[in-house]
């Protein structure tokens, strides 16, 4: 089947909370958008997604040979992929939780922490970016996260996470000056979307006021509006929920 006329979001981390609200909304705006989810677990478990006809589940255990061998399959079906998210993150799991001290600080923690929030979401841009056309208007957006700025470090705590996210905008940060100098059509966004409530921030959430904790579906039309107004220039912004400039 050639899809090449078929504008086609990808959305990758796609079972989670705001990743699930993200599709739900993709494919509610736009009746004749495709959206190609990818995610470890095998199968979309939403009722109001699952046999949308437009949603093509893929699954991938984020390893570099299935993330070739998804876009050597997306490539080949010419599809005319405009929207990248990728909503990979990880706060807490398993054994790992955020360290309040530096001498929680623990070396496998800090690799499997790295490993979701930042080696992931670049191995994917380096794999589904040369699937973007170098025509129309292109936007990637990758989850960040307000506590990955360095500048806005006030609390300290938290180190895995911080720094994965802050590795993760660099990372970012170095793929779009790399991508503009052949081609400025594409507008790359770091993400932070608030506290929402998802089993990310489950843990974390009682001091929370409830008019700052939010919904997932409230924070993807929230990201869905703001990507749809990023400016052409600059190519690269670290925007919160609100559309509002988060320093790096
Ligand atoms: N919720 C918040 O308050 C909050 C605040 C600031 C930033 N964020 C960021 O927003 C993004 C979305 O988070 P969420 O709240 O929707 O969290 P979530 O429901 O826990 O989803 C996290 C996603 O990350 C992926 N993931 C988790 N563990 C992984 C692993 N070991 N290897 C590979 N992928 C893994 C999963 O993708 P699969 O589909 O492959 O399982 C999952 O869908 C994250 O990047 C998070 O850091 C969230």
């Amino acid at each position: 089947m050639n899809h090449s006329q078929v504008k086609t979001a990808i959305v990758v981390g796609a079972s989670g909370g705001i990743a699930q609200a993200l599709i739900t909304k993709l494919l509610q705006a736009d009746a004749d958008r495709h959206v190609i989810a990818i995610s470890r677990s095998p199968e979309d478990k939403q009722a109001a997604t699952a046999s949308n006809p437009g949603l093509h589940w893929l699954q991938s255990d984020n390893s570099e040979e299935s993330m070739a061998g998804i876009a050597r399959d997306l490539g080949s079906a010419s599809f005319s992929i405009d929207r990248l998210f990728i909503c990979n993150g990880v706060l807490h799991q398993h054994a790992i939780a955020p360290e309040k001290r530096l001498k929680s600080v623990d070396r496998d923690a800090l690799h499997a922490v790295f490993e979701v929030n930042a080696f992931v979401p670049i191995l994917w841009l380096k794999h589904l970016l040369p699937l973007m056309p170098s025509n129309g208007h292109n936007a990637v957006t990758v989850f960040s996260a307000r506590v990955g700025s360095i500048e806005d470090n006030r609390a300290g705590g938290w180190y895995a996470y911080r720094a994965s996210k802050a590795a993760m905008n660099m990372l970012l940060k170095t793929a779009a000056i790399e991508h503009r100098r052949f081609a400025r059509n594409t507008r790359f966004l770091a993400f932070h979307p608030g506290t929402t409530d998802t089993a990310l921030s489950a843990p974390f959430q009682q001091g929370v006021s409830p008019d700052k904790l939010f919904s997932p579906d409230f924070v993807a039309e929230r990201l869905l509006q703001i990507v749809e107004a990023l400016p052409a220039e600059p190519t690269l912004n670290f925007l919160d929920w609100e559309g509002k400039a988060v320093a790096w």
